[in-house]
Protein backbone atom coordinates (compact mmCIF):
# COMPACT_ATOMS: atom_id res chain seq x y z
CA UNK A 1 0.00 0.00 0.00
CA UNK A 2 2.91 2.19 0.91
CA UNK A 3 0.28 5.23 0.64
CA UNK A 4 2.33 6.36 3.84
CA UNK A 5 5.89 5.89 3.18
CA UNK A 6 7.94 6.74 5.69
CA UNK A 7 11.41 8.28 6.00
CA UNK A 8 13.94 5.81 7.50
CA UNK A 9 17.39 7.50 9.00
CA UNK A 10 19.94 7.03 7.03
CA UNK A 11 21.47 4.33 9.24
CA UNK A 12 18.60 2.26 8.98
CA UNK A 13 19.23 3.26 4.96
CA UNK A 14 22.72 2.04 5.49
CA UNK A 15 21.51 -1.34 7.20
CA UNK A 16 18.91 -1.87 4.69
CA UNK A 17 21.70 -1.24 1.91
CA UNK A 18 23.37 -4.37 3.10
CA UNK A 19 22.94 -7.19 0.54
CA UNK A 20 20.62 -9.53 1.59
CA UNK A 21 21.92 -13.14 2.15
CA UNK A 22 19.36 -15.63 1.84
CA UNK A 23 20.57 -18.97 3.13
CA UNK A 24 18.22 -20.96 0.76
CA UNK A 25 21.02 -23.12 -0.65
CA UNK A 26 21.05 -22.53 -4.92
CA UNK A 27 20.13 -25.09 -6.97
CA UNK A 28 22.24 -26.56 -10.01
CA UNK A 29 21.67 -25.93 -13.14
CA UNK A 30 19.79 -28.82 -13.85
CA UNK A 31 17.06 -27.94 -11.17
CA UNK A 32 16.74 -24.06 -12.36
CA UNK A 33 15.29 -26.03 -15.53
CA UNK A 34 12.88 -27.71 -13.12
CA UNK A 35 11.80 -24.34 -11.47
CA UNK A 36 8.38 -22.65 -12.41
CA UNK A 37 8.74 -18.93 -14.26
CA UNK A 38 7.76 -16.59 -12.00
CA UNK A 39 5.63 -12.92 -12.10
CA UNK A 40 6.16 -10.54 -9.78
CA UNK A 41 3.22 -7.88 -9.10
CA UNK A 42 4.57 -5.10 -7.06
CA UNK A 43 2.77 -3.02 -4.61
CA UNK A 44 0.79 0.94 -5.08
CA UNK A 45 3.47 3.54 -6.40
CA UNK A 46 6.16 0.56 -7.16
CA UNK A 47 5.59 1.26 -11.08
CA UNK A 48 7.85 3.97 -12.48
CA UNK A 49 6.30 6.64 -14.67
CA UNK A 50 7.35 8.14 -18.07
CA UNK A 51 5.56 11.09 -19.01
CA UNK A 52 5.53 13.71 -22.42
CA UNK A 53 3.61 16.96 -22.35
CA UNK A 54 2.37 17.72 -25.64
CA UNK A 55 1.08 21.79 -26.47
CA UNK A 56 -2.52 21.03 -24.85
CA UNK A 57 -0.45 20.68 -21.24
CA UNK A 58 -1.60 24.17 -19.41
CA UNK A 59 1.44 24.20 -16.89
CA UNK A 60 0.17 25.22 -13.13
CA UNK A 61 3.50 27.84 -13.52
CA UNK A 62 5.03 28.54 -16.70
CA UNK A 63 8.26 27.04 -15.43
CA UNK A 64 6.08 23.46 -15.49
CA UNK A 65 5.62 23.60 -19.22
CA UNK A 66 9.11 22.80 -21.22
CA UNK A 67 11.25 19.58 -19.21
CA UNK A 68 14.54 20.04 -19.75
CA UNK A 69 15.13 18.21 -22.07
CA UNK A 70 12.85 18.94 -24.43
CA UNK A 71 9.54 17.44 -25.50
CA UNK A 72 10.72 13.88 -24.91
CA UNK A 73 9.65 11.43 -22.02
CA UNK A 74 11.04 12.27 -18.85
CA UNK A 75 10.67 10.04 -15.26
CA UNK A 76 7.22 11.49 -13.79
CA UNK A 77 7.52 8.83 -10.60
CA UNK A 78 9.54 8.40 -8.89
CA UNK A 79 12.19 11.06 -10.19
CA UNK A 80 14.10 11.85 -6.41
CA UNK A 81 17.13 13.06 -7.68
CA UNK A 82 15.54 15.76 -9.75
CA UNK A 83 13.57 17.01 -7.35
CA UNK A 84 16.41 16.89 -4.63
CA UNK A 85 18.02 19.15 -6.92
CA UNK A 86 15.33 21.48 -7.91
CA UNK A 87 12.74 21.50 -5.31
CA UNK A 88 10.86 23.97 -7.59
CA UNK A 89 9.88 21.11 -9.68
CA UNK A 90 7.50 19.56 -7.45
CA UNK A 91 4.66 21.23 -8.47
CA UNK A 92 4.38 20.91 -11.57
CA UNK A 93 5.18 16.80 -11.29
CA UNK A 94 2.23 16.70 -8.66
CA UNK A 95 0.39 18.74 -11.82
CA UNK A 96 1.53 16.57 -14.12
CA UNK A 97 0.97 13.10 -12.09
CA UNK A 98 -2.62 14.14 -11.26
CA UNK A 99 -5.81 12.15 -12.64
CA UNK A 100 -9.20 13.71 -13.77
CA UNK A 101 -12.28 11.88 -14.06
CA UNK A 102 -14.11 12.50 -17.48
CA UNK A 103 -17.80 12.01 -17.31
CA UNK A 104 -18.03 11.60 -21.37
CA UNK A 105 -15.73 8.41 -21.88
CA UNK A 106 -16.99 7.28 -18.16
CA UNK A 107 -13.36 6.89 -17.30
CA UNK A 108 -10.25 8.63 -15.69
CA UNK A 109 -7.66 9.65 -17.94
CA UNK A 110 -4.14 12.03 -17.15
CA UNK A 111 -4.75 16.03 -17.49
CA UNK A 112 -4.84 17.21 -20.67
CA UNK A 113 -1.40 17.34 -22.73
CA UNK A 114 -0.16 15.24 -20.05
CA UNK A 115 1.06 11.12 -21.55
CA UNK A 116 1.91 8.94 -19.59
CA UNK A 117 3.86 5.07 -19.87
CA UNK A 118 4.44 2.42 -17.43
CA UNK A 119 8.03 2.02 -17.59
CA UNK A 120 9.87 -1.53 -17.92
CA UNK A 121 6.61 -3.61 -18.36
CA UNK A 122 7.90 -7.30 -17.96
CA UNK A 123 10.47 -6.89 -16.08
CA UNK A 124 11.65 -6.53 -12.90
CA UNK A 125 14.33 -3.82 -13.51
CA UNK A 126 12.08 -0.96 -12.44
CA UNK A 127 11.54 -2.30 -9.25
CA UNK A 128 14.99 -0.19 -7.90
CA UNK A 129 14.09 3.63 -7.07
CA UNK A 130 16.98 6.13 -6.46
CA UNK A 131 14.72 7.90 -3.46
CA UNK A 132 16.73 6.43 -0.16
CA UNK A 133 13.42 6.23 1.39
CA UNK A 134 11.86 3.57 -1.22
CA UNK A 135 14.13 1.18 -0.63
CA UNK A 136 12.80 -2.85 -0.35
CA UNK A 137 9.30 -1.39 -1.00
CA UNK A 138 8.89 -2.79 -4.44
CA UNK A 139 10.04 -6.28 -4.05
CA UNK A 140 13.68 -5.43 -5.21
CA UNK A 141 14.93 -7.90 -1.94
CA UNK A 142 12.46 -10.32 -3.23
CA UNK A 143 14.39 -10.32 -7.02
CA UNK A 144 17.79 -10.79 -5.15
CA UNK A 145 16.20 -13.72 -3.13
CA UNK A 146 14.59 -15.75 -6.10
CA UNK A 147 18.09 -14.76 -8.09
CA UNK A 148 19.82 -16.24 -5.61
CA UNK A 149 18.12 -19.56 -6.14
CA UNK A 150 18.59 -19.56 -9.89
CA UNK A 151 15.92 -17.22 -11.15
CA UNK A 152 17.25 -15.87 -14.00
CA UNK A 153 15.64 -11.97 -15.09
CA UNK A 154 13.86 -12.32 -18.42
CA UNK A 155 14.29 -15.85 -18.42
CA UNK A 156 11.93 -17.03 -16.12
CA UNK A 157 11.44 -14.28 -13.70
CA UNK A 158 9.19 -11.14 -14.70
CA UNK A 159 7.80 -8.09 -13.33
CA UNK A 160 4.38 -7.21 -14.09
CA UNK A 161 4.29 -3.18 -12.45
CA UNK A 162 0.95 -1.25 -13.39
CA UNK A 163 -0.05 2.31 -13.75
CA UNK A 164 -1.22 2.51 -9.50
CA UNK A 165 -3.06 5.68 -10.06
CA UNK A 166 -5.94 3.57 -11.72
CA UNK A 167 -8.04 1.00 -10.38
CA UNK A 168 -10.40 -1.92 -11.63
CA UNK A 169 -14.00 -0.43 -12.18
CA UNK A 170 -17.12 -2.45 -11.34
CA UNK A 171 -18.15 -4.47 -13.90
CA UNK A 172 -19.29 -2.66 -17.78
CA UNK A 173 -17.36 0.67 -16.66
CA UNK A 174 -14.75 1.62 -18.57
CA UNK A 175 -11.23 1.32 -17.08
CA UNK A 176 -8.96 1.18 -20.13
CA UNK A 177 -5.80 1.28 -18.13
CA UNK A 178 -6.69 -1.63 -16.14
CA UNK A 179 -7.91 -3.16 -18.93
CA UNK A 180 -4.78 -2.50 -20.66
CA UNK A 181 -2.70 -3.99 -18.46
CA UNK A 182 -4.86 -7.02 -17.84
CA UNK A 183 -3.99 -8.08 -21.81
CA UNK A 184 -0.44 -7.18 -21.39
CA UNK A 185 -0.40 -9.24 -17.87
CA UNK A 186 -2.09 -11.84 -19.77
CA UNK A 187 -0.09 -11.93 -22.52
CA UNK A 188 2.99 -11.65 -20.56
CA UNK A 189 2.39 -15.19 -18.40
CA UNK A 190 1.49 -16.87 -21.85
CA UNK A 191 5.11 -15.79 -23.05
CA UNK A 192 6.32 -16.41 -19.38
CA UNK A 193 5.08 -20.52 -19.48
CA UNK A 194 6.42 -20.77 -23.44
CA UNK A 195 10.11 -19.37 -22.36
CA UNK A 196 10.03 -22.38 -19.77
CA UNK A 197 8.62 -24.94 -22.17
CA UNK A 198 4.93 -24.29 -21.33
CA UNK A 199 5.01 -24.72 -17.56
CA UNK A 200 2.82 -23.09 -15.61
CA UNK A 201 3.38 -19.93 -14.03
CA UNK A 202 3.81 -18.70 -10.06
CA UNK A 203 2.35 -15.46 -9.68
CA UNK A 204 4.06 -13.59 -6.50
CA UNK A 205 2.01 -10.44 -5.24
CA UNK A 206 2.47 -7.82 -2.70
CA UNK A 207 0.31 -5.79 -0.82
CA UNK A 208 -2.08 -3.84 -4.08
CA UNK A 209 -0.60 -5.84 -6.59
CA UNK A 210 -2.95 -8.71 -5.10
CA UNK A 211 -5.62 -6.76 -5.30
CA UNK A 212 -5.15 -6.45 -9.40
CA UNK A 213 -4.02 -9.64 -9.71
CA UNK A 214 -7.58 -11.35 -8.27
CA UNK A 215 -9.57 -9.16 -10.25
CA UNK A 216 -7.39 -10.05 -13.26
CA UNK A 217 -8.06 -12.94 -12.80
CA UNK A 218 -11.59 -12.85 -11.76
CA UNK A 219 -12.00 -11.63 -15.36
CA UNK A 220 -9.88 -14.91 -17.23
CA UNK A 221 -11.54 -17.77 -18.45
CA UNK A 222 -11.45 -20.64 -15.73
CA UNK A 223 -9.47 -22.74 -18.44
CA UNK A 224 -6.80 -20.19 -19.03
CA UNK A 225 -6.37 -19.57 -15.32
CA UNK A 226 -5.84 -23.69 -15.01
CA UNK A 227 -3.65 -23.82 -17.85
CA UNK A 228 -1.54 -21.16 -17.10
CA UNK A 229 -1.47 -20.42 -13.47
CA UNK A 230 0.58 -22.73 -11.57
CA UNK A 231 -0.03 -21.05 -8.34
CA UNK A 232 -0.76 -17.93 -6.87
CA UNK A 233 0.82 -16.66 -3.23
CA UNK A 234 -0.42 -13.39 -2.25
CA UNK A 235 1.68 -11.06 0.28
CA UNK A 236 0.60 -8.77 2.45
CA UNK A 237 -3.10 -8.44 1.46
CA UNK A 238 -6.67 -9.59 3.13
CA UNK A 239 -10.35 -8.97 1.48
CA UNK A 240 -11.53 -5.62 3.40
CA UNK A 241 -8.97 -3.23 2.64
CA UNK A 242 -7.43 -1.19 5.72
CA UNK A 243 -8.46 1.88 7.78
CA UNK A 244 -5.35 3.00 7.70
CA UNK A 245 -6.12 4.18 3.94
CA UNK A 246 -8.65 6.87 5.39
CA UNK A 247 -6.18 8.57 6.58
CA UNK A 248 -4.44 10.23 3.42
CA UNK A 249 -8.06 10.84 1.77
CA UNK A 250 -8.19 13.23 5.00
CA UNK A 251 -5.50 15.61 4.37
CA UNK A 252 -6.43 18.90 3.20
CA UNK A 253 -5.27 19.28 -0.71
CA UNK A 254 -6.02 22.87 -0.45
CA UNK A 255 -2.51 23.83 -1.00
CA UNK A 256 0.71 21.29 -2.42
CA UNK A 257 2.23 19.01 -0.03
CA UNK A 258 5.35 21.10 0.64
CA UNK A 259 7.45 18.11 0.48
CA UNK A 260 7.52 14.77 -1.61
CA UNK A 261 7.58 12.38 1.73
CA UNK A 262 3.96 13.66 2.03
CA UNK A 263 1.75 10.76 0.59
CA UNK A 264 1.59 10.15 -3.10
CA UNK A 265 -2.28 10.71 -2.50
CA UNK A 266 -1.59 14.21 -1.43
CA UNK A 267 0.83 14.56 -3.88
CA UNK A 268 -1.63 13.80 -6.77
CA UNK A 269 -4.30 15.89 -5.20
CA UNK A 270 -6.43 12.85 -3.99
CA UNK A 271 -7.25 12.04 -7.53
CA UNK A 272 -6.54 8.43 -8.27
CA UNK A 273 -9.17 5.91 -8.89
CA UNK A 274 -7.09 3.87 -6.62
CA UNK A 275 -7.38 5.35 -3.69
CA UNK A 276 -11.22 3.65 -2.90
CA UNK A 277 -9.50 0.37 -3.90
CA UNK A 278 -8.51 -0.23 -0.30
CA UNK A 279 -10.95 1.95 1.83
CA UNK A 280 -12.26 -0.55 4.49
CA UNK A 281 -15.38 -3.18 3.11
CA UNK A 282 -18.21 -3.09 4.74
CA UNK A 283 -18.29 -6.92 4.58
CA UNK A 284 -15.74 -7.25 6.93
CA UNK A 285 -16.20 -3.55 9.17
CA UNK A 286 -19.91 -3.43 9.10
CA UNK A 287 -20.68 -0.77 11.15
CA UNK A 288 -17.67 -0.82 13.15
CA UNK A 289 -16.85 2.89 14.07
CA UNK A 290 -13.27 3.44 12.22
CA UNK A 291 -13.03 7.10 12.01
CA UNK A 292 -14.32 8.60 15.97
CA UNK A 293 -14.71 12.40 15.78
CA UNK A 294 -17.48 13.93 18.85
CA UNK A 295 -20.07 14.52 16.75
CA UNK A 296 -20.19 11.81 14.53
CA UNK A 297 -18.49 8.00 13.79
CA UNK A 298 -17.68 6.63 10.29
CA UNK A 299 -17.44 3.36 9.44
CA UNK A 300 -16.93 1.49 6.44
CA UNK A 301 -20.98 0.85 6.18
CA UNK A 302 -20.95 4.98 5.89
CA UNK A 303 -17.67 5.63 3.82
CA UNK A 304 -19.18 8.26 1.41
CA UNK A 305 -20.62 10.20 4.37
CA UNK A 306 -16.53 10.41 5.76
CA UNK A 307 -15.50 11.22 2.09
CA UNK A 308 -17.88 13.72 1.86
CA UNK A 309 -17.05 15.15 5.25
CA UNK A 310 -13.08 15.04 4.24
CA UNK A 311 -13.77 17.74 0.99
CA UNK A 312 -14.35 15.44 -1.85
CA UNK A 313 -16.94 16.04 -4.12
CA UNK A 314 -20.16 14.66 -4.59
CA UNK A 315 -18.74 13.40 -8.04
CA UNK A 316 -15.54 11.93 -6.26
CA UNK A 317 -18.22 10.34 -4.04
CA UNK A 318 -20.33 8.56 -6.26
CA UNK A 319 -17.07 7.52 -8.04
CA UNK A 320 -16.13 5.38 -4.89
CA UNK A 321 -19.77 3.87 -4.58
CA UNK A 322 -20.42 2.80 -8.09
CA UNK A 323 -16.60 1.64 -9.53
CA UNK A 324 -14.86 0.87 -6.29
CA UNK A 325 -16.85 -0.28 -3.50
CA UNK A 326 -18.33 -3.10 -5.84
CA UNK A 327 -14.84 -4.14 -6.91
CA UNK A 328 -13.96 -4.38 -3.12
CA UNK A 329 -17.49 -6.04 -2.16
CA UNK A 330 -17.10 -8.90 -4.78
CA UNK A 331 -13.30 -10.10 -4.25
CA UNK A 332 -13.39 -13.94 -4.75
CA UNK A 333 -11.36 -16.87 -4.28
CA UNK A 334 -9.31 -17.05 -7.61
CA UNK A 335 -9.87 -20.84 -8.26
CA UNK A 336 -5.94 -21.20 -8.56
CA UNK A 337 -3.69 -22.87 -5.82
CA UNK A 338 -3.15 -20.08 -3.36
CA UNK A 339 -0.76 -19.10 -0.54
CA UNK A 340 -1.77 -16.49 1.82
CA UNK A 341 1.25 -15.05 3.78
CA UNK A 342 0.79 -12.34 5.82
CA UNK A 343 2.62 -10.47 8.82
CA UNK A 344 0.93 -10.36 12.36
CA UNK A 345 2.03 -8.93 16.01
CA UNK A 346 2.80 -5.54 14.68
CA UNK A 347 0.59 -2.96 15.81
CA UNK A 348 -1.68 -1.84 13.09
CA UNK A 349 -4.43 1.35 12.48
CA UNK A 350 -7.58 0.18 13.54
CA UNK A 351 -9.14 3.44 14.12
CA UNK A 352 -8.19 7.00 13.72
CA UNK A 353 -9.77 9.84 16.06
CA UNK A 354 -10.32 13.26 15.34
CA UNK A 355 -11.69 14.45 18.79
CA UNK A 356 -12.79 18.07 17.30
CA UNK A 357 -13.52 17.06 13.96
CA UNK A 358 -10.59 18.87 12.46
CA UNK A 359 -9.18 16.22 9.95
CA UNK A 360 -6.40 18.14 8.75
CA UNK A 361 -4.94 17.37 12.30
CA UNK A 362 -2.73 14.42 13.02
CA UNK A 363 -5.31 11.95 14.41
CA UNK A 364 -5.03 9.95 17.24
CA UNK A 365 -4.42 6.14 16.71
CA UNK A 366 -6.28 2.82 17.65
CA UNK A 367 -4.30 -0.14 16.93
CA UNK A 368 -4.82 -3.48 16.23
CA UNK A 369 -2.94 -6.92 14.91
CA UNK A 370 -1.76 -6.91 11.94
CA UNK A 371 1.42 -5.69 9.70
CA UNK A 372 1.49 -2.32 10.46
CA UNK A 373 -0.90 -1.56 7.34
CA UNK A 374 -3.14 -4.56 6.85
CA UNK A 375 -5.01 -6.13 9.68
CA UNK A 376 -5.48 -9.51 10.38
CA UNK A 377 -9.28 -9.39 10.53
CA UNK A 378 -9.05 -8.54 6.83
CA UNK A 379 -6.43 -11.89 6.18
CA UNK A 380 -8.39 -14.14 7.86
CA UNK A 381 -12.05 -12.44 6.12
CA UNK A 382 -10.08 -13.39 2.87
CA UNK A 383 -9.08 -16.56 4.39
CA UNK A 384 -12.99 -17.65 4.84
CA UNK A 385 -14.16 -16.51 1.61
CA UNK A 386 -11.64 -18.18 -0.16
CA UNK A 387 -12.59 -21.68 2.24
CA UNK A 388 -15.92 -21.12 1.32
CA UNK A 389 -15.88 -21.60 -2.30
CA UNK A 390 -15.95 -25.26 -3.18
CA UNK A 391 -14.08 -25.08 -6.13
CA UNK A 392 -10.97 -23.31 -4.49
CA UNK A 393 -8.89 -26.82 -3.53
CA UNK A 394 -5.49 -26.11 -2.41
CA UNK A 395 -5.45 -22.91 0.02
CA UNK A 396 -3.07 -22.36 2.61
CA UNK A 397 -2.46 -19.02 4.66
CA UNK A 398 0.82 -17.99 6.67
CA UNK A 399 0.93 -15.91 9.38
CA UNK A 400 4.49 -14.87 10.00
CA UNK A 401 4.84 -12.99 13.50
CA UNK A 402 6.71 -9.91 13.95
CA UNK A 403 6.55 -9.14 10.56
CA UNK A 404 6.09 -5.79 8.97
CA UNK A 405 4.45 -5.21 5.27
CA UNK A 406 7.55 -4.17 3.95
CA UNK A 407 9.69 -6.54 5.91
CA UNK A 408 7.61 -9.48 4.44
CA UNK A 409 9.77 -8.35 0.68
CA UNK A 410 13.03 -7.32 2.60
CA UNK A 411 13.44 -9.16 6.11
CA UNK A 412 16.00 -12.09 5.88
CA UNK A 413 13.96 -14.11 8.15
CA UNK A 414 10.47 -13.35 5.44
CA UNK A 415 12.38 -14.06 2.68
CA UNK A 416 13.79 -17.26 2.94
CA UNK A 417 9.88 -18.28 3.86
CA UNK A 418 8.49 -16.80 1.11
CA UNK A 419 11.38 -18.36 -1.28
CA UNK A 420 10.61 -21.65 0.20
CA UNK A 421 7.21 -21.28 -0.31
CA UNK A 422 7.46 -20.46 -4.07
CA UNK A 423 9.94 -23.58 -4.02
CA UNK A 424 7.69 -25.70 -2.39
CA UNK A 425 5.02 -25.01 -5.79
CA UNK A 426 8.03 -27.55 -7.77
CA UNK A 427 6.68 -30.35 -5.92
CA UNK A 428 3.19 -31.67 -5.91
CA UNK A 429 0.90 -30.01 -3.34
CA UNK A 430 -0.50 -31.60 -0.08
CA UNK A 431 -2.11 -30.58 3.03
CA UNK A 432 -3.52 -27.46 3.48
CA UNK A 433 -3.91 -25.46 6.57
CA UNK A 434 -3.22 -22.45 8.69
CA UNK A 435 0.64 -22.31 9.76
CA UNK A 436 1.69 -19.64 12.54
CA UNK A 437 4.98 -19.33 11.23
C1 LIG B 1 13.37 14.01 -13.84
O1 LIG B 1 12.60 15.16 -14.03
C2 LIG B 1 13.31 16.24 -14.63
C3 LIG B 1 12.42 17.46 -14.65
O2 LIG B 1 11.13 17.19 -15.06
C4 LIG B 1 13.80 15.84 -16.01
O3 LIG B 1 14.52 16.89 -16.58
C5 LIG B 1 14.66 14.60 -15.90
O4 LIG B 1 15.03 14.15 -17.17
C6 LIG B 1 13.89 13.49 -15.19
N1 LIG B 1 14.74 12.35 -15.00
C7 LIG B 1 14.67 11.27 -15.79
C8 LIG B 1 15.55 10.12 -15.42
O5 LIG B 1 13.89 11.20 -16.73
C1 LIG C 1 -6.72 20.00 -5.60
O1 LIG C 1 -8.05 19.67 -5.99
C2 LIG C 1 -9.04 20.57 -5.55
C3 LIG C 1 -10.39 20.06 -6.03
O2 LIG C 1 -10.54 18.71 -5.74
C4 LIG C 1 -8.76 21.98 -6.10
O3 LIG C 1 -9.72 22.88 -5.56
C5 LIG C 1 -7.37 22.40 -5.70
O4 LIG C 1 -7.08 23.63 -6.31
C6 LIG C 1 -6.35 21.37 -6.15
N1 LIG C 1 -5.04 21.74 -5.69
C7 LIG C 1 -3.99 21.75 -6.50
C8 LIG C 1 -2.70 22.13 -5.88
O5 LIG C 1 -4.06 21.41 -7.68
C1 LIG D 1 -18.28 6.67 18.43
O1 LIG D 1 -17.61 5.44 18.73
C2 LIG D 1 -17.08 5.42 20.04
C3 LIG D 1 -16.23 4.14 20.16
O2 LIG D 1 -16.97 3.02 19.79
C4 LIG D 1 -18.21 5.50 21.06
O3 LIG D 1 -17.68 5.47 22.36
C5 LIG D 1 -18.98 6.80 20.82
O4 LIG D 1 -20.09 6.84 21.67
C6 LIG D 1 -19.42 6.93 19.37
N1 LIG D 1 -19.90 8.27 19.16
C7 LIG D 1 -21.02 8.55 18.51
C8 LIG D 1 -21.32 9.99 18.31
O5 LIG D 1 -21.75 7.67 18.06
C1 LIG E 1 -6.86 21.89 12.01
O1 LIG E 1 -5.56 21.37 12.20
C2 LIG E 1 -4.55 22.00 11.43
C3 LIG E 1 -3.27 21.19 11.61
O2 LIG E 1 -2.98 20.99 12.97
C4 LIG E 1 -4.44 23.44 11.85
O3 LIG E 1 -3.45 24.08 11.07
C5 LIG E 1 -5.79 24.14 11.67
O4 LIG E 1 -5.72 25.44 12.12
C6 LIG E 1 -6.88 23.38 12.38
N1 LIG E 1 -8.17 23.95 12.01
C7 LIG E 1 -9.06 24.32 12.91
C8 LIG E 1 -10.35 24.86 12.39
O5 LIG E 1 -8.88 24.18 14.10
C1 LIG F 1 8.69 -9.74 18.33
O1 LIG F 1 9.54 -8.65 18.58
C2 LIG F 1 9.56 -8.24 19.94
C3 LIG F 1 10.36 -6.97 20.05
O2 LIG F 1 11.47 -6.99 19.20
C4 LIG F 1 10.14 -9.39 20.78
O3 LIG F 1 10.12 -9.01 22.14
C5 LIG F 1 9.27 -10.62 20.60
O4 LIG F 1 9.85 -11.71 21.28
C6 LIG F 1 9.15 -10.97 19.13
N1 LIG F 1 8.18 -12.03 19.00
C7 LIG F 1 8.36 -13.08 18.20
C8 LIG F 1 7.27 -14.08 18.18
O5 LIG F 1 9.37 -13.22 17.52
Amino acid sequence: MELLPQRLSPLVVLLLATPLFVGAPSLADDATSSLHPVVLVPGNTCAQLDARLTDEYEPPTPGCGMPKQGRGWFRLWDNFTALQEDPALLPCHADQLRLVYDPVAGDYRNMPGVKTRVVSFGSTRSFRFDDPARKNVCMEGLVDALEGVGYREGANLFGAPYDFRHAPAAPGMASKVFSDFSSSFKLLVERASERSGNKPVILVTHSMGGLFTMVFLDRTHLAWRRRFVKHLVMLCLGAGGSPLNMWPLAFNAASPPSSLPGTVLTYGNRSFASMFSLLPSPKVYGDAPLVITGAKNYSASNMAEYLAAVGLSEEQVALYRTRALPVTLDIRAPLVPMTSINGVGVPTIDKLVFWDGNFSAKPQLVNGDGDGQINLQTVLALESLIRAHPDQGYFKSILIPNTTHKGMISDEFALKRVVSEILEQIKPPHDTGTLIN
